[in-house]
């Protein structure tokens, strides 16, 4: 199994994935580390510890970490989106667990050098952990096995902007260093995530086969596809953040290109991802400053989404 650190700000798509996580067997789950984003960092920690509960895997360590960007001022969350709850305003559990005495930034440190070169850092949220885990010790570059990232798009335009992802736009500071950091990363944005539908049918069954966690899931959903049918006039759910751990267990799922990739701060496009592909004499001569990296520009959606239903 690929050992991970889930980074997350669940967030209705964000306990889909972590779901995922929790019970796929090709994945060891080493901790959550929790952002604020979808919603503030207190409650993003308090649905990572729940969700884990729920699935029986109250063991998992939950480490809270960024609770607003790292420069720019922080946006209240949008509470139309996810729910102020993050989890579409459904009634939920009493959580018993606490969180991890570290923070995120800390234990990504530990864990990584714990395991060198073996774990997978999958961030879809904001990326301000990962930002402070490189200033924390920035030797670990060297020492992850891989970094997915669900956010930004390079040909798709923007969910929050015109050009912006709601990821990459909610900290575009931390996304500037984590993107150009020279580890080896893949990006999974809206190129690919708008191309996955999670339809009634698929979240039918997931309800059916998660118990407690299923009835957390289908409910959250149920708020979440409103929103879906306002912004892209489709009956289903875009599984943003299960899309990089689809990436992670099933590659031959997208096509990838090779190139370079950074991201605006500032102005109109801040928080927009613009990508170089590598091998172009122009490109070359501007951007060969910033290290190669991998995003995604091509899925079967249809497969993606199934799989997502199949492995929950
Ligand atoms: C990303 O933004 C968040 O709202 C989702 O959880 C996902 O990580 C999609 O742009
Ligand atoms: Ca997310």
């Amino acid at each position: 199994p690929h050992p991970i650190i889930f980074d997350t700000d669940p967030g209705v798509d964000d306990a889909q994935a972590i779901a995922i996580a929790l019970r796929h067997p090709d994945i060891e789950l080493l901790g959550m580390t929790t952002t604020y984003g979808n919603v503030d960092v207190e409650t993003a920690t308090h649905n990572a510890l729940l969700l884990a509960e729920l699935a029986g895997r109250g063991d998992v360590p939950v480490a809270q970490g960024a609770a607003a960007p790292m420069v720019k001022p922080r946006h209240p969350a949008p509470a139309h989106i996810h729910g102020a709850n993050g989890l579409g305003n459904i009634e939920l559990p009493a959580v018993r667990g606490r969180p991890d005495p570290r923070s995120a930034a800390q234990f990504i440190v530990d864990t990584v050098n714990a395991r060198p070169g073996e774990v997978t850092l999958v961030a879809v949220g904001p990326v301000g952990n990962l930002a402070a885990a490189l200033q924390l010790d920035p030797a670990i570059v060297d020492r992850v096995r891989q970094v997915v990232i669900m956010g930004g798009s390079i040909r798709e335009g923007g969910n929050v902007t015109p050009v912006a992802e709601a990821n990459m736009f909610n900290d575009p500071d931390a996304a500037a260093r984590v993107l150009t950091a020279g580890w080896p990363l893949t990006l999974v944005g809206l190129d690919v995530t708008h191309r996955c539908v999670l339809t009634p049918a698929h979240m039918a069954r997931i309800e059916a086969g998660q118990g407690a966690l299923g009835r957390v899931l289908a409910g959250s959903y149920a708020f979440y596809r409103d929103f879906y049918y306002e912004f892209l006039g489709i009956d289903g759910c875009c599984p943003h953040d299960s899309c990089a751990l689809a990436w992670l267990l099933r590659p031959e799922l997208f096509i990838t290109s090779r190139g370079h990739l950074t991201v605006a701060t500032s102005g109109d496009a801040e928080g927009q991802t613009i990508f170089a592909p590598e091998g172009r004499a122009f490109i070359e001569a501007r951007w060969s400053r910033t290290p190669l990296v991998d995003v995604c520009l091509g899925v079967d959606g249809q497969a993606v989404s199934d799989w997502i239903a199949d492995t929950l």
